[in-house]
């Protein structure tokens, strides 16, 4: 299959909605990373997704709206804290998981589950795009199973090139760093259960902790083979083929040094300063820092590395979602 490279222009956004419509997958900018749409509401489109990705039947998508009027639509209890949590944040990088109803998004989009993921996402051409195709979008980041995930749109094309029907290529993401995922579909004021976070990502937990009570959690990160509660959350995920080891930033020269020894090809990302020639250098908060970080795994990706030295980040909050893909990109399995 030939993939179409569009643009942002009016024509091209309507090309794009036409292929959605028709059952098609767009791979499309978000304000988070690009994520690859599929319509939700048909399952034959949505299993598309999987198989370009190579993704397990067993890991649900999020379905992308336009408003939280959209996004109410699709669930069958809307709790409070899911009120507060989309007027505040949406549009916006947060995912809120409820409990859905069965007649509106194809079971596919759930992975069978009782529970859909919704967002509204903030991006320009995302918003665009859902308006135009009028009706809920499917849709992962953009990249094959397990792979990195996708800031521009050659990202995308690394990958996906040839498994998909167009690219709708809107520049760089902002934000860099996927949606936070909160779980709000046991929480009621009967239940006492509390809202959690399933993911941490571009919205920090500080911001939503400020709204509704969050249950405490430490390492969210699960072996593969233990179910999950989100199953992305398996611990091997945002790993590019290279060996990834986390180290601490005073060690970054040694250990590359070190791999370079025994004949490896090494490269190295570290924060703020470079201590070690050829680095990639990010910048030292954690904004700039998410930005930046899967551009600089594909960089090295491409350049061949087998062994891919990180600075360790501090453990500070709002560092929260970079750890977590830091630890995830080196988990060995
Ligand atoms: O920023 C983002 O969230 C991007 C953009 C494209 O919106 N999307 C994204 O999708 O990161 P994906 O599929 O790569 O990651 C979504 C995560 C997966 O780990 C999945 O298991 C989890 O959300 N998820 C989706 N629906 C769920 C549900 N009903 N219950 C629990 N976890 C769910
Ligand atoms: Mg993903």
């Amino acid at each position: 299959m030939r993939t179409e490279r569009l643009g942002v222009d009016a024509e091209s956004i309507a090309r794009a909605a036409e292929i959605l419509r028709s059952g098609g997958l767009v791979a499309f900018p978000t304000e988070t990373v690009y994520g690859l749409g599929a319509r939700a509401d048909d399952g034959q489109a949505v299993r598309a997704i999987f198989e370009a990705k190579g993704r397990p039947a067993g890991n649900p998508l999020i379905a992308h709206v336009g408003d939280l009027e959209a996004a109410r639509e699709l669930a069958a209890e809307w709790p409070a804290a899911a009120e507060l949590l989309g007027q505040a944040f949406w549009p916006g990088p947060l995912t809120l998981i409820v409990k859905r109803r069965r007649d509106r998004i194809a079971d596919e989009v759930a992975a069978g589950g009782a529970t859909v993921g919704i967002r509204v996402p903030a991006h320009p051409v995302a918003r665009a795009l859902i308006q135009a195709a009028g009706v809920p979008i499917a849709a992962p980041s953009a990249n094959r199973s397990t792979g990195i995930s996708p800031t521009t749109a050659d990202h995308v094309a690394k990958s996906l090139d040839g498994r998909i029907q167009a690219i709708v290529d809107g520049g760089t993401t902002a934000r860099g760093i996927e949606s936070t995922i909160v779980d709000v579909s046991h929480v009621s004021h009967i239940s006492r259960s509390l809202a959690s976070i399933l993911r941490p990502g571009a919205l920090p937990a500080a911001s939503i902790a400020a709204l509704v009570p969050l249950r405490a959690q430490e390492g969210i990160v699960v072996a593969v083979g233990q179910r999950a509660p989100s199953p992305g959350t398996h611990a091997r995920h945002y790993a590019p083929r290279a060996r990834v080891a986390l180290v601490r930033p005073e060690s970054v020269r040694d250990e590359v040094a070190r791999a370079a020894g025994q004949g490896a090809r090494v490269g190295a990302i570290e924060r703020g300063e470079r201590t070690v020639a050829g680095a990639e250098v990010l910048p030292d908060e954690p904004m700039g820092y998410a930005a930046a970080l899967y551009a600089a795994l594909h960089r090295l990706e491409d350049a061949g590395c087998d062994v891919i030295i990180i600075a360790a980040v501090p453990e500070a909050p709002d560092w929260d979602a970079i750890r977590d893909r830091l630890r995830r990109a080196s988990a060995e399995t």
